[in-house]
């Protein structure tokens, strides 16, 4: 069948799909049993597998839903406080908002580093604060050292919001094992792609039961155990919900999988031609420029507009182009439902006013990037106000 036609030159994003997803898709649909079953097992080992660190993996039915339970199973009660990165996916606040917690924002380090500012993070706690949840903006890994140092003083659990991060490493160690538990988001937009789908991770065993619990009604026994003949009914241990996966999305994701080193390594290639090319424009700068901190995944490739710059106009100029941009992230203060949260998180909120995100995915050429530069070219020296 033909993909869906495109009215851009250059997308966004794109999936990284071929004969081998179709393939898997096809015989997880002729296999007769389509909800979580084995499939999802061989995902799940896949992915700790992938983590190391004796982590252990529960895949869900989204990242939203992962942030939920990671959210619930730090022991989140209502009235407790959790600081969250203000220069995110609102996702972060509100699995925080549903869990009856209170969201405390925190700014990012520098317009040159978008990480959450471990200093910040120990200036907003108080005696409610509970726990701390991070982002791993663009894949780039937060200051994992200065961050637990924190969490450790304090007492406080860490969340790491891993949606980005799918590869991505801290000073060679796997993002997403340095925190109590991980949320991860395999969108249609992310380094691993299922349309929607999910992964929580962790490593103690107590808390694997506590996700495993809460994704599934709380239920002792799947469906799938029934089917096998391995039980005929089943206790309920605690509430929980059905954040399920199922079998189609699972098998996607075992191929997602194998590629995802191979298509991190095009990105790198992909944000390296970028750099290259953006470094020499007048009128905006590039985040994460001077970032040591390990190997990002590189999911993004965003800029940061300068002052001066009408981004509104530099959007229409891509668009006339036939260049899809975004805008990662509107800032929280903006929304009706979170406006009373004041940060403040000053950085962020510049961030939020004059960021511009290319379009960057495993597929896209070295001439598309070229496309994409030529055109910002071309708007830049337009857009500018004053
Ligand atoms: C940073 C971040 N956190 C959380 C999420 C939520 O993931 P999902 O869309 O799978 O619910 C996303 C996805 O867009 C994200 O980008």
């Amino acid at each position: 069948m033909a993909a869906e036609s495109s009215i851009w030159k250059v997308q966004l994003f794109k999936l990284n799909y071929d004969e081998r997803e179709y393939k898997a898709a096809q015989e997880t649909l002729e296999s007769g049993w389509i909800t979580m079953g084995q499939r999802t097992l061989d995902f799940e080992e896949a992915y700790a597998k992938l983590l190391g660190e004796g982590s252990k993996c529960i895949a869900v039915s989204n990242g939203t839903a992962a942030l939920h339970i990671a959210v619930l199973a730090a022991g989140v009660l209502p009235g407790d406080e959790v600081i969250v990165p203000s220069l995110t996916f609102i996702a972060d606040l509100n699995s925080v908002t549903v869990s009856g917690g209170k969201v405390v924002l925190c700014d990012v380090t520098s317009k040159a580093d978008w990480a959450m500012d471990p200093a910040d993070i120990e200036r907003k706690i108080t005696k409610k604060t509970k726990a701390v949840m991070i982002v791993h903006y663009a894949g780039y890994a937060c200051d994992m050292e200065a961050i637990m140092d924190v969490c450790k003083r304090h007492d406080l659990k860490l969340i790491e919001d891993c949606a980005h991060a799918p590869g991505a490493d801290y000073k060679g160690r796997k993002l997403g094992t340095f925190g109590d538990i991980a949320a991860w988001s395999f969108f249609s937009n992310k380094n691993l792609a299922v349309g929607e789908g999910g992964m929580i991770s962790m490593r103690d065993p107590g808390l694997h039961q506590k996700c495993k619990n809460l994704r599934s009604h709380g239920m002792t026994v799947a469906s799938f155990d029934r089917m096998k003949g391995r039980a005929v009914s089943y206790d309920v241990l605690e509430a929980g919900f059905n954040y399920r996966i199922d079998e189609v999305r699972s098998a996607l994701g075992l191929v997602q999988l194998s590629k995802l080193a191979g298509s991190n390594l095009r990105r790198k290639e992909l944000t390296l031609r970028y750099f290259m090319r953006l470094d020499a424009m007048k009128g905006l700068s590039v985040p994460f420029r001077k970032f040591n901190r390990g190997l990002p995944s590189y999911h993004i490739m965003p800029v940061l507009l300068d002052e001066k710059m009408d981004r509104a106009r530099i959007i229409e100029v891509l668009k006339e182009d036939g260049v899809q941009t975004s805008i990662h992230y509107p800032s929280i203060q903006s929304f009706t439902a979170y406006k009373s949260h004041v940060g403040p998180t000053p950085e962020s909120e510049y961030i939020s006013d004059h960021e511009l995100t290319l379009p960057l995915y495993p597929t896209m050429t070295d001439a598309d990037v070229d496309l994409v530069c030529a055109s910002l070219e071309r708007a830049l020296p337009l857009a500018r106000q004053g």
